[in-house]
């Protein structure tokens, strides 16, 4: 029981440095779009307005500190950690997460953020507008990947977190849509 609980918490632990670089440029987005205005081939925006360089700097900053933070405090929860669970070297892998996998990790989020963006253009969605697979996961595969030289979690761990975050977005759409932030609870 209480292995699959630290299991469940590991894959949340390896996916944070990402959902932060993903999630900050809410706030301290905006500016210069990426694509500095520029329109593609098929007359719409390359990205659109909604992908900034300062949104895309500042997410990445802030996912890397957050990995900054979780490597200084990993070796204070291992012991904690250890008191309900035999320690795996797999546990003990994801748990002592590097400063580089999680910059590499921000990365990975912010480029998939935009590369759905791109897709979204093509297919004619507007800024802001939602396209449910690509805003919700597109992110966290992208991390996964741009990170995997470097931190290379058994498929349990990626599983875990991919359902989390699709979760996350389910319960946080509820909660605006209950709060009148959105029209629609999805
Ligand atoms: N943001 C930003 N720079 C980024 C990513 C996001 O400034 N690289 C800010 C923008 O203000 C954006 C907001 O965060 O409007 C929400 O991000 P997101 O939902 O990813 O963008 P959308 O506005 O929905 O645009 P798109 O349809 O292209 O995803
Ligand atoms: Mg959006």
């Amino acid at each position: 029981m209480y292995e699959e609980l630290a299991i469940f918490e590991l894959s949340i632990w390896l996916g944070l440095s990402a959902w932060f670089a993903n999630a900050i440029p809410v706030i301290g987005g905006g500016g210069r779009p990426i694509d500095g205005g520029r329109y593609f081939r098929d007359g719409r925006r390359i990205l659109g307005d909604g992908k900034t360089i300062r949104g895309f700097v500042i997410g990445v900053c802030f996912g890397t500190f957050t990995g900054v933070v979780q490597f200084l405090a990993a070796p204070h929860l291992r012991p904690i950690l250890a008191q309900y669970v035999m320690v795996t070297p797999e546990m003990d892998y994801v748990l002592s997460i590097g400063v580089p996998a999680t910059f590499l990790m921000s990365m990975g989020a912010l480029t998939g953020d935009a590369i759905g963006s791109f897709i979204k253009r093509r297919i004619h969605v507007k800024s802001g507008d939602p396209s449910p697979f690509l805003d919700q996961v597109g992110f966290i595969i992208m991390a996964l990947i741009f990170a995997f030289p470097l931190m290379a979690p058994s498929p349990i761990f990626v599983m875990i977190l991919i359902i989390t975050t699709l979760g996350i977005h389910w319960v946080s759409n509820i909660l605006s849509y209950l709060a009148g932030l959105k029209k629609n609870p999805w």
